[in-house]
Order: C-alpha cells, then sequence, then structure tokens
C-alpha cells in the first residue's frame, strides 16, 4: 500500500497494523448490512472511514475553486479543478465524497487541453453522502468537475436579510467540520487529506467574500474576489463567508470581520487577540500562518467557534461586554497549532485536536489573566465533563473514540475536549511544565502540516517524554487514559479558590445560615456566577428562586451563559417566570450548545414539551442545518 503523505512518518507498524486489519476484515463474513458498509469502507480505506476517497491510490493536492454564490437559489455554483498525484501506476479512477451536490459535467485535463470525462454519481448514504467516480485516462493528473450546490447542503447556511443584524442584505457561510465540506466542494473530504486552494468566489457586488485563506484587509467591493491558501490544510478547514462585513485591524496582523452594526463592540471584545498570538508563540513556536483575523457570524451558528485557519469563525454570543468569554477566542486561536498544524487523521482521533486545544487555550488564559481564571476555567469545565460522562453511552467516553460508522457530529461530547485536556494536565504535572512544555514545542514541530492517528502519538510520547524520564508514569497508565472509557481515578481535580468561597457561601445561603444580600456577589465574575447556579438544587423552592431574580436580576442577564445557565435550573426548579425570555432566547440564538441543554430539559414534562414544539416551529427556519438535525430528533421524535 502506498503511504500517504504525512500519515505514515513514522508509523511503519501502523502501517502493517492497517494491512492485517484489512485482510481481516476481507476474510470475515459480515451479515448486518450496516455493519457491512462500514467495514467495506475501512477495508478500502483503513486510515478514515468517513470518506469514500481513493486516498491510498490518489492523493489530491491543489484545488482550484470558481464559484458564483446565488442567493436566490442558496447555491454556490461553478467549477473546481482538482489536481493530484497517483499513488499507484495502475490507478483507474478518482473517487471522491459529495452530498446534496448537482453534478453536471466532468473534463479532464489531457495533453495540454480539457476534455469530456465519465463519471458516476452513487446513490446517497445519510451519513457518507454519494460518492462520486470519476475515470481517469492515463497522463491525466487534474480534472475538473462543475456542479452547483443544493438549498439544504449541510455545510452551508443561507440566512435571508432578516436574519441578519443590520436586515438590509442576506448571508451565507460554511461550516466544513466534521465531513461537510464534501456538501459544498466535491472533495476527498478526509482529514489525512491535506491541499493547497485557490478560489475566485462571485458575489452580489455589495458583498464582501472572506475565506479560510490569505484575506486582503482593504479589499475593494466588487463582487469578484480571490484567495490563495499556499499552506496545506485538511479539506475541513475549507472555509467561506459571504455578506455585508467591514473589517477593523486590531494589531498589523489580527483583525475582525463583522456586520458594521457589531464591529466596534466585537474589536473592544477581542482586543487581547494579539497578545494571544504573542503568548502562544512565546510557548509553543511561531504562528506559521502570517495573518490572525476574526469572522463574526450571525448568531445562527451553530457552534462557538471554528478554527478556519488565518480566519477563525466566532459566534456573536460571546460578545459579553466585559471579556468573560474570551476563552473562545483563546480556544481557536489554539487550534493554529493542535489541529490545524497537526491535524487527526481520522475522526476516531479528534481528541487529538480538540484534547491538546482545550489544554493550549487554558495555558493561554493563564498567562493573559492569571493562574485563578484558568483553574476556575478548568473547573466549569470538568464538572461539564463528569455529567456527560453520566449521560453518554460509555463508548464515547474513550479518548480514542470508535464511530463504528456513526457520524461523526453525533459522537460529539466534551470528552474528547476536557477528559483530553486533563490526560494533559497529568502529565505537566507529572513531569514538570518545563519537561512538558519542551516536549510539546517539539510535538507541534514534528507533526506539523501532518495529520496523524493516536497511534503516532503514543508512540512519539514514549520516545520522546516516557523513555526519556523513565519512571514516572506507565504505559499502562496512558493506556487507561486513551483506550478505556469513563473518567480515570488519576484525574486531576481542578479547584480554585474563588470556587471555595462560593461554594461556602451556597452552603450557608441554603442553611438559612445568611441572607442573599450577604452572599457576597458585589465582585464575583461570570465564573462564579456561573459555578453558583450550576450547583443551585434542581429542588430549589419556587419562592426562592423569586427572591434570587428579584435579588440579582438574573432572567434578564445579558450574559448569554449565565442566561443559559439560569434558564436551565428555572426549568429545572419549575420557575415559569423565564418562559416568555426563554422563548426569545431559543429563538435568537443558534448555538447548539446553548440552546440544545434547554430543549431537552423542556422535552422532560408534557406542558415544557408543549412549549418546546411551539417555539421551535418559529425559531427552526433560523437555525443552522446542523443544528436542526439534532432537534428534530429531541423536539420532534
Ligand atoms: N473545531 C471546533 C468546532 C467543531 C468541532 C465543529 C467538531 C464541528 C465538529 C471548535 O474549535 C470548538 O471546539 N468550538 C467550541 C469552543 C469551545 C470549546 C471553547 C464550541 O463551539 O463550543
Ligand atoms: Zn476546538
Amino acid at each position: 500500500m502506498a503511504a500517504l503523505a504525512g500519515c505514515q512518518q513514522d508509523g511503519s507498524d501502523e502501517k502493517s497494523k492497517q494491512e492485517t486489519a484489512v485482510s481481516q476484515v476481507e476474510t470475515k463474513e459480515v451479515e448486518v448490512s450496516k455493519v457491512e458498509s462500514v467495514e467495506k469502507r475501512k477495508a478500502h480505506n483503513p486510515i478514515d472511514d468517513h470518506t469514500y476517497g481513493n486516498l491510498h491510490e490518489v492523493k489530491l493536492e491543489h484545488l482550484d475553486l470558481d464559484l458564483t454564490v446565488d442567493f436566490a437559489a442558496k447555491s454556490l455554483k461553478g467549477h473546481v479543478d482538482l489536481s493530484f498525484d497517483r499513488l499507484k501506476d495502475d490507478v483507474s479512477a478518482l473517487v471522491l465524497d459529495t452530498r446534496d451536490i448537482d453534478v453536471s459535467k466532468v473534463e479532464l485535463y489531457q495533453n495540454d487541453q480539457w476534455v469530456a470525462g465519465e463519471f458516476e454519481l452513487a446513490e446517497k448514504d445519510d451519513v457518507m453522502g454519494s460518492k462520486l467516480t470519476v475515470t481517469l485516462e492515463e497522463g491525466v493528473d487534474k480534472v475538473r468537475v462543475h456542479y452547483a450546490t443544493q438549498p439544504q447542503a449541510s455545510g452551508l447556511q443561507w440566512l435571508t436579510p432578516e436574519q441578519t443584524d443590520g436586515k438590509k442584505h442576506p448571508f451565507m457561510y460554511s461550516q466544513a467540520q466534521a465531513i461537510h465540506a464534501r456538501s459544498f466542494v466535491p472533495v476527498q473530504d478526509s482529514p489525512a487529506v491535506r491541499v493547497t486552494y485557490n478560489a475566485t468566489i462571485r458575489t452580489p457586488k455589495e458583498l464582501l467574500a472572506v475565506m479560510s485563506a490569505f484575506n486582503e484587509p482593504d479589499t475593494e467591493l466588487d463582487g469578484e474576489y480571490s484567495f490563495e491558501m499556499p499552506q496545506a490544510i485538511p479539506t475541513y478547514l475549507i472555509a467561506i463567508g459571504v455578506g455585508d462585513l467591514k473589517f477593523k485591524a486590531m494589531s498589523n496582523r489580527t483583525g475582525v470581520y463583522a456586520e458594521p452594526a457589531i464591529l466596534d463592540a466585537a474589536v473592544a471584545e477581542f482586543d487581547d487577540t494579539e497578545e494571544m498570538v504573542k503568548v502562544t508563540e512565546e510557548l509553543y513556536g511561531p504562528y506559521r500562518w502570517g495573518r490572525y483575523d476574526l469572522l463574526i457570524l450571525p448568531p445562527a451558528f451553530p457552534y462557538g467557534g471554528m478554527e478556519n485557519p488565518r480566519l477563525s469563525f466566532i459566534t456573536p454570543t460571546v460578545i459579553a461586554g466585559d471579556k468573560s468569554l474570551v476563552s473562545l477566542i483563546a480556544h481557536e486561536l489554539a487550534h493554529s497549532w493542535s489541529g490545524n498544524l497537526v491535524t487527526n487523521a481520522n475522526w476516531h482521533d479528534f481528541w487529538l485536536n480538540e484534547g491538546f486545544t482545550s489544554y493550549v487555550e487554558n495555558r493561554i488564559m493563564e498567562e493573559l489573566f492569571g493562574r485563578e481564571r484558568a483553574l476556575m476555567e478548568q473547573s466549569l469545565a470538568v464538572q461539564d465533563l463528569r455529567q456527560a460522562v453520566q449521560d453518554l453511552p460509555k463508548e464515547y467516553t474513550v479518548l480514542n473514540v470508535d464511530l463504528k460508522g456513526a457520524d461523526p457530529d453525533d459522537a460529539f461530547s466534551t470528552v474528547p475536549y476536557t477528559k483530553g485536556q486533563m490526560f494533559l494536565v497529568w502529565l505537566e504535572e507529572k513531569f514538570g511544565r518545563e519537561v512538558f512544555d519542551a516536549f510539546l514545542v517539539n510535538y507541534f514541530d514534528h507533526f506539523s502540516f501532518q495529520s496523524i492517528t493516536t497511534q503516532q502519538f503514543e508512540a512519539y510520547l514514549k520516545e520522546n517524554l516516557l523513555d526519556k524520564h523513565p519512571g514516572v508514569v506507565t504505559d499502562e497508565q496512558i493506556r487507561i487514559w486513551i483506550h478505556e472509557p469513563m473518567l480515570p481515578e488519576m484525574m486531576p481535580n481542578p479547584t480554585s479558590d474563588a470556587f471555595n468561597i462560593v461554594n461556602q457561601k451556597t452552603k450557608q445561603l441554603l442553611s438559612g445560615e445568611i441572607t442573599l444580600a450577604q452572599l457576597g456577589t458585589e465582585k464575583w465574575t461570570v465564573h462564579e456566577w456561573l459555578h453558583f447556579i450550576n450547583n443551585l438544587p434542581a429542588g430549589m423552592s419556587n419562592d426562592d428562586m423569586v427572591a434570587m431574580d428579584m435579588e440579582f436580576k438574573l432572567t434578564e442577564s445579558t450574559n448569554n451563559e449565565i442566561a443559559h445557565a439560569w434558564l436551565l435550573l428555572s426549568l429545572k426548579t419549575g420557575y415559569d417566570v423565564v418562559m416568555p425570555r426563554l422563548e426569545s432566547y431559543l429563538i435568537s440564538i443558534g448555538r447548539r450548545k446553548l440552546i440544545v441543554p434547554l430543549y431537552k430539559q423542556l422535552m422532560e414534562t408534557e406542558q415544557g414539551a408543549e412549549f418546546a414544539k411551539r417555539v421551535y416551529k418559529v425559531a427552526r427556519p433560523g437555525y443552522h442545518p446542523l443544528a436542526q438535525a439534532t432537534l428534530d430528533d429531541i423536539v420532534n421524535k
């Protein structure tokens, strides 16, 4: 089997393991059709079972996109030229991933000209999409696919003017991770594939297009925009946004793109970004991507942020006015090392992206805002994690998770994030900061611009940390962290002095020893509020809820995280006063993390379910396809 670029550097063991796996698969009789198709995919492609792409035969290298953004048709229309390298002599096809894409024509570049080519678009699989097979002829190393995306493309959201801040212009943006790039570009849609790209994007004249590429801050508005991404990136990092966007610089290399009405607020909130880049460079080596800008999306964006290279996509729900939620920026920036530089080879290794990023994020926060804040953020995350592992299927609590053919979006949880982070915090504690920091710098450098598996990480860890400092941790401990379900006994339990005081006061409050006024909330940070609310008992009386709301005006909180925590507690305790606020919250925000728990809680009671169904009907058209899919399962089940 030919090696994939970057995937097998230290992986000769890995390769033979995969070959054995393939032959086992080939000889096994599989009955259940779903399992069969997963096994077939694995046999076909042992590196990544979420792509149809024939990565072991043909390696994509470069994309040239030429697309027109048609808002009326909710479609990207045009073509992509795919340049590739043949890894074998006898390759007869280029196999690509697509989902809900109309392919009108395929051309092959042969003897310096484009000639008509043959292709076959297979039936759609719910998780994978439709396999596109392009027949290759001799000497062809470039293919042109003419296509148009469909309005329901899972990786795009099309917003009407009414759904934007300014209400005058439409907005469109992409979200490719995990396996949605295939819904707007036919590619071998795997993180194991790295491509450079160029793009020409045509839009209505008054709108600006930006991409995960070099964006020229003083671009003239003329409806035609060119982009170049000269560094090879995994396909899930291909990204585009189009709207009434203005740019404001925060430093020489950082800036914000946003709708005009929120641009200044965003700049004020995120003006520590340059400082964040600097401290991360000091910790982990140079920032390798040129500019680092932020694109502020409409509130329907289903995530907090997305680390699209050179241009992180950010939810506006973290613009709180007091920088209390800027760890999100630290997080997306951290991906410029963990994720974008060193990438998970497939979605079973997702924790390599998110665990490392959560760890780095917290180190950045510590540098900028001090140890106490970093510990509070760790502590909040660990509390969420402890809750999550109780609710998740056990197999999804493993770091190196076996997705068994499931949609990676369905297995999404806090486990790869916070369990991964705690694993690294534990290593840091065991080996000491100095040793562990040096290890990480080398790790990012060694695997830079590569996509790696958990097994490759394990081998690197053993050779460069464990064996160099024998007797500190055992191989068995590492195995437990990475391959065993649930949370290990040895997991650190981050505590914060400020939270300890909140705990003590809460106890006194609940036992009637002190009054609300004596809680001492005057100087509480958002984090202390969150810790306080999250730890109030679901058995709180209505009188207590009323009193607390009168005293602290929590229903009216403009901090979206506090509002979320309070609304959730209110549902649990049956405090109905919040219902109108809850309704407007659910209609105005589409970020899954903030709305899904509320809908789930609502569905627990008959009355709540009725409310949820009514509100969801109104809110649904404004949600992203991904949030719609998640909530259809919860609300309309
Ligand atoms: N890369 C993720 C978002 C993502 C993960 C999108 C998987 C699709 C599939 C991003 O970096 C992220 O982790 N966002 C978090 C931020 C938080 C942990 C600070 C989010 O959106 O909540
Ligand atoms: Zn992340």
